[in-house]
């Protein structure tokens, strides 16, 4: 996601806020750009790609003198990557400076309003309207302006802001995204995260929501969202520079893996307006959505799991036929596909080369393209004829966890929104999965805070051999993404079975001991499930069961049960797929391997 620096004291900033972004890279983004308060005017200077780059135009920020900057590297959610879109951005009469990280949920009302007050755009960003939001209400005072700015905006941000006006004074304010103040010893910062301020200071303050700050070179006032000034405690960090890149957790996996709630959020959010799905964004025509005769689901990996995932909700909710396949296999099979399909390519990254490959084979024959994308302006969301985006923010680690949780809700949005337009379901039917949906963030907090349990549990089976994951319907799906989770980052061998082929064969393998995770969270089939694991235990295997709270029969079958909390049925692997993700984790640290990086693996495979 983007990251902020902001400083202001005796020192050149323009230096200062350089280093500030580089220690901020990590996050991931693909254009830079840093303001800072010449004397006389706010000079801007942007450049896409690396911060090498912005470096080299500035000469190191020799070329920007002044004692007052703001600085921001940017992950595109709203525009391309570009040098318009780049932040920071201005006001028209350049007297506003802004850089922001979140997104604006209704900043295309926004942008209306004061596109008919005569403002003019220059960018597609969201970020834009904050600076002519902060021109429209700024009367002189710049506390005012920003809390009747805090009033209209909804969504998350993380905002550094400069007024010419206003020369000697820095703000910043946040909701939803993180933002801190460093008070260094010949200036105060602020920025998006520990990193970028442990050079100059390790006394920061946390800012909570809907607070502002207000810096100058000596003192560091706080605001609340009414204007009246607050007092803060600071704290010291005693973080390593290491660590506090991960935000004090001990890797980027299990950082993202606490983000979930937020990318969950960030994904449904801006597409669930009073009460109703808005997928705008796409341009496609009722028409053409009910025209639409099978979808073909097309994707590597974790991304192909969610389409299993996606293929149950398709079917169940929208009764539209969908098929699921493999892009590495589609792109050779000559795939029957007839006019009237929908083929949707589901891609974090959005260069997996397989995948990329099997939209141009769709595109090639005329047929109609959607990519589900992480990455804002990647190969994939470029070449789809359209593209909706997970807002997962970056995604470091190379086992995917908040991504993979992003593309889930993305697809049940799309189904629920396909099956209300094909006249599927009613719209109350529609209220009721919202609802549903919304729940989902704080019900997988919740799991998440629930990790001490399944840490003992996985410290049990690090020297595991084989662990096998049976489901039926959805929880197949969901035992896809366990199993290449444990596989991928604890080297241990695991396989995915619907639990109903296991006496097909492979329920020889099960020996004394032998871990099964079996997930139980279809009622439909709760006692076919349940029959499948009696005959595992009767055959020694130890079952580990995730299933429905409430479901307590289950504990006279399974040895040990994790609890998720009830959803509606086709959302269940948002939350089943939590203590398997911790699970595989606890793994794989029990046993010392490189969680972020796992041998012979890369976060991107760009080859075939
Ligand atoms: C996920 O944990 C894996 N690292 C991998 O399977 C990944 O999902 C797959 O390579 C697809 O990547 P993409 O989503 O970027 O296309």
């Amino acid at each position: 996601m983007c990251g902020i620096v902001g400083y202001i004291g005796a020192s050149q900033a323009a230096p200062i806020l350089l280093d500030g972004l580089s220690k901020l890279e990590y996050r991931g983004y693909d254009s830079a750009g840093i303001a800072v308060y010449d004397g006389e005017n706010i000079k801007v200077q942007k450049a896409i790609g690396r911060l090498k780059v912005l470096s080299e135009q500035t000469h190191d920020g020799a070329t920007m003198t002044g004692m007052a900057g703001i600085g921001h590297t940017r992950w595109a959610t709203h525009g391309a990557p570009s040098n318009q879109n780049a932040h920071p951005h201005f006001n028209q009469e350049e007297t506003i400076a802004v850089v922001h990280n979140g997104i604006i949920e209704n900043y295309l009302k926004l942008k209306k309003h004061l596109e008919g007050k005569g403002y003019q755009f220059v960018s597609d960003t969201d970020t834009e309207v904050v600076a002519h939001l902060l021109d429209y209400y700024y009367k002189g005072d710049p506390i005012e302006a920003i809390t009747r700015v805090m009033h209209r905006v909804e969504g998350s941000y993380a905002l550094g802001i400069m007024f010419k006006a206003h020369p000697g004074i820095l703000y910043a304010v946040r909701k939803d995204s993180p933002l801190i103040v460093g008070h260094g010893k010949d200036g105060n910062l602020i920025a998006s995260d520990v990193p970028a301020v442990l050079k100059y200071t390790r006394n920061v303050y946390f800012i909570q929501n809907e607070e502002i700050a207000v810096l100058s070179e000596e003192n560091i006032g706080f605001y609340n969202v009414d204007g009246e000034e607050i007092t803060k405690e600071s704290t010291t960090i005693d973080w390593d520079i290491n660590a506090a890149e991960k935000g004090g957790y001990e890797h980027f996996m299990l950082k993202e893996m606490y983000e979930q709630p937020q990318t969950v959020r960030d994904t449904l959010n801006p597409r669930i307006k009073d009460g109703a799905i808005d997928i705008e964004e796409l341009g496609m025509s009722e028409e053409e959505i009910c025209m639409i005769k099978k979808i073909h689901i097309v994707a590597c990996g974790s991304a192909y799991h969610t389409g299993v995932t996606a293929k149950y909700v398709f079917e169940g909710v929208a009764r539209i036929p969908v098929e699921v396949d493999l892009a590495s296999e589609f792109r050779y099979r000559n795939p029957i596909l007839q006019q009237d399909d929908l083929v949707i390519i589901i891609s974090q990254s959005g260069e997996t080369a397989d995948s990329l490959a099997a939209l141009r084979e769709a595109k090639n024959r005329g047929i109609k393209t959607l990519g589900i994308v992480n990455v804002v302006g990647s190969s994939i969301a470029r070449e789809a004829d359209k593209v909706m985006y997970t807002w997962a923010g970056p995604e470091i680690a190379v086992a995917t966890t908040k991504a993979y949780s992003a593309q889930l809700v993305a697809e049940y949005l799309l189904a629920i929104k396909f099956a209300q337009i094909r006249g599927e379901i009613t719209d109350a039917e529609v209220a009721s999965y919202l609802k549903d949906l919304q729940k989902l963030p704080e019900q997988i907090e919740m799991l998440l805070s629930n990790k001490e349990k399944i840490q003992h549990f996985a410290n049990r089976y690090i020297s595991a051999k084989d662990v096998f994951f049976v489901g039926r319907g959805l929880d197949y799906a969901i035992s896809m993404e366990g199993s290449l989770k444990l596989k991928e980052i604890s080297y241990i061998h695991s396989e995915a079975y619907a639990a109903g082929e296991l006496k097909h064969g492979t329920i020889s393998l099960i020996e004394e001991g032998t871990l099964v995770a079996a997930v139980v969270t279809q009622e439909a089939l709760y006692k076919k499930t349940i029959s499948n694991i009696v005959e595992l235990t009767s055959r020694g295997a130890f079952v580990l069961a995730v299933t429905n709270t409430g479901n307590t029969e289950i504990e006279k079958a399974a040895d040990y049960v994790i609890y998720i909390p009830q959803t509606n049925r086709w959302f269940t692997n948002s939350l089943a797929i939590i203590p398997l993700q911790l699970f595989s984790y606890y793994v794989s640290v029990g046993k010392g391997c490189d969680v972020d990086k796992p041998r012979n693996l890369a976060k991107s495979v760009t080859v075939e």
